[in-house]
Parts: structure tokens; sequence; C-alpha cells
């Protein structure tokens, strides 16, 4: 018999299905609701960088970088960590440029677990955590933030650690509940981990985006954290251009190097005029030392206009989103609320819960923050209906 046939295949991630961000950015459109759903700006980044991107192109900056990354680039990185963290990373041997931090995450995940292997997440977490590890054959431990206020639970924390712990990820400035840790967390955290094998991966997307004076506590300003992690950032994030996809790994050489050995087969290497360009780009410190005043202004425009509506504002460290209580508004649970939010009123938001495994539900949704006033205020006077 000669029919064509699909061979049927046993899913690796058979708990995966469409995430609620596409879905709310689709229902989002369907309705012509103004989307402060899913993470990303809806203004354009610094025409410098374009104009750094076409003179890469046009200096023929067009074919395969080292498998690391451009030289340039990997220096400017380990001098913006320098002068920002005070950790020095050789740039030859430390220092990665990844597909965005979502493939950095990965790669760190695959190139330390071991199929049985625990790994420790604090819940709510981005969703790419908990299939990174399942792909690599690890057993996701999920340690909650305490309700409420979000903040790491150590003693939870502590417990949760075992002689099968490979390692732990965590998020600060932290998506979803924009909360940033303090640098007495950071310093508990070294100590929980103190005399552990634990290899901490530092998801440091929005190192950029932190307020009201407070600083970031890089895992890399920390030594015995340093020694231990894989430091990632975005410049997505961090240049308004989540579309480029170009991130960033820092880790102590003999990480690294296990670090590569999985890129090396994964992706390679990452395009290489967006990496000339951001190289060239990275030259000036303004624009990644404005964006704390840039997305306050924004955030507290934004939290001025809520004030008004019936949804409680809770706190906002960093990130560029602001969670909200609807419980005056509504007693629906949080999924059900987003999709009334975005049929009804004309809003698209992310319910917490769907960073949770089993969807605890605090009556908290999400809205983001990184976009024009206009859309803002548009949102904010759907918002003021209910
Ligand atoms: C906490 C967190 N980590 C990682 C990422 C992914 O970053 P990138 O777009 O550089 O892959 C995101 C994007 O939303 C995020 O919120």
């Amino acid at each position: 018999m000669n029919a064509v046939h699909t061979p049927a295949l046993q899913s690796r991630l058979p708990r995966v299905g469409t995430t609620i961000f596409t879905v709310m950015s689709a229902l989002a459109q369907q309705q012509g609701a103004v989307n402060l759903g899913q993470g990303f700006p809806d203004f354009d980044c610094d025409p410098a960088l374009l104009d750094e991107v076409d003179r890469a192109l046009r200096a023929g900056h067009n074919q395969y970088p080292p498998m690391a990354g451009v030289p340039a680039l990997r220096q400017a990185v380990s001098a913006k960590i320098q002068a920002l963290y005070g950790r020095h990373y050789d740039a030859e041997r430390e220092i990665t440029i990844t597909a965005g931090a979502t493939q950095a995450i990965l790669t760190a995940v695959l190139c330390c677990v071991h199929p049985g292997d625990e790994v420790i997440v604090l819940e709510p977490c981005y969703d790419s955590y908990a299939p990174n590890i399942e792909l690599a054959g690890g057993v996701v431990v999920r340690v909650p933030l305490q309700p409420g206020s979000f903040r790491p639970d150590f003693t939870r924390l502590a417990a949760a650690l075992t002689p099968r712990t490979r390692a732990l990820i965590v998020n600060s400035p932290h998506n979803p509940s924009a909360t940033v840790w303090t640098a007495a967390e950071m310093q508990q955290l070294a100590e929980v981990l103190a005399g552990t094998e634990v290899l901490l991966i530092a998801d440091e997307v929005y190192e950029h985006m932190v307020y009201d004076g407070l600083p970031h506590i890089s895992a890399s300003s920390i030594p015995s954290l340093a020694a231990r992690s894989f430091v990632i950032s975005s410049f997505g994030k961090t240049f308004h251009v989540t579309g480029w996809k170009v991130g960033t790994v820092a880790a102590p050489a003999a990480l690294m190097a296990e670090f590569r050995k999985v890129h090396q087969f994964n992706v390679f290497t990452v395009n290489t005029p967006m990496q000339y360009a951001l190289a060239s780009y990275l030259a000036n410190p303004a624009p990644y030392r404005e964006l704390p005043a840039f997305y306050q202004r924004k955030r507290d425009h934004f939290r001025q206009g809520l004030a008004e509506t019936r949804l409680r504002v809770l706190p906002s460290e960093g990130t560029y989103f602001q969670p909200v209580d609807y419980s005056a508004v509504s007693s629906l649970p949080e999924a059900a609320f987003c999709e009334w939010l975005t049929r009804e009123v004309g809003v698209a938001a992310i319910p917490i819960s769907a960073f949770y495994e089993n969807g605890f539900e605090q009556g908290i949704a999400r809205l983001c923050f990184a976009k024009r006033d206009e859309t803002l205020d548009e949102a904010l006077r759907r918002l003021k209906k209910i």
C-alpha cells in the first residue's frame, strides 16, 4: 500500500496548548479591543538604532557571525555589566548572544538539567519555564511567591531544596507581579543557596525597568550568586524591539562552556547585522539609563487614570506591567473576567492565574503600559465605565 500517511507522534509537551497571550490577542483583535494584554510596546524604537542597523546591513555584515556572538557586542555587554553591577565577565568566554531571552533560558536549562533532576520555579512565573524543564526531562518543583504581596518565601524555598535540585529560576523585576527583589532578598537567596550545588538561572529581562529610584539587584552583583548563575537579559525589552529576538547570557566560564555546546547545535548563532547595530548603539548609555524615567512617567500616568476606576491599583515596582485587583467590579474567575473585559469593555488584559500551574485565583489581572499615551488614554476611557 502506498497511501499518504502522517505517522502519529507522542507529544513531548502533552499539556501545552495555545497560550493565554495568543488567545487574548486574537480576541482583542476580533473585538477591536485596546490590547493591554501581551507585553510589547505599540511605539517604535529609537531611529538612531534603525540607522545603526542600516549601516550594519550596508557595511556587508550579512554572513554568519562567530558562534558566541559578534565580539564587539560581547565586549559592550561585558562593559555594561561591569559599569552597572561591578562584575567582570570575560567577553571571550563568559558572554553569549542568544535569540532572545527565551532561547537563553531554554539553552541554560538544556545544558544543565538531566532527566529526573529537579528545577525550582517560583509561581506565578513566565510560561516558558516549566515546558523548558520538561523538555530536558527535569521535574518542575513549584514554590509559590507569597499570595497578595508576591514577595519570595525563603522558608518554603529552603524546604523545597533536595539533593536532586539542579537549578532554580528566579525573575526580577518580575512578570507578572511587577515586584522587584530587594538587596536583602537577593542576599537571602544567596544564603539559602550557600553550600548547595544548585545553579541559578536569573531572568533579568526587565533589568532597566525599575521605578521610584529602586535599584535592580542583579545576580551578577553578588559574588556567591554570580558564581552559580546564568544571568539573562533581552535587548527586545530594553530597546523596544521585542521582534528582533536578541538577548544575552553572562555566566562563569565553566558554565558558559556547557551553555555554548547546546547553543552551537541549537541556533548556532544570532543574526549578524542586529548584533553590529546593538554593539554601536550600546556605546551610548543614555537610552538604557533613561528607561526607568521613560516608563515611570507612563506608569504614573496610567495609575492616575486607574485611580478613577473601580479597579484597585496594586504596586508596580518594575517591568512594564500594572497588576489590578478587580474584586470590587466582579467575582468572575480571572480568565473569565479578562475575557469579559475584552469583549464588553474593549480592553484586553491577562489573568495572573495563567502563570500558575493550578490556576490559583486572586482576582488580579495584568495590564501592560508599554503603550503610547493615546492608547493608554483610550483604555482608561473605557475602564472608567465599569
Ligand atoms: C520574564 C520574561 N522572561 C523572558 C521573556 C522573553 O524575552 P525575549 O523576548 O527576549 O525572548 C519575557 C518576555 O515577555 C519575559 O516576560
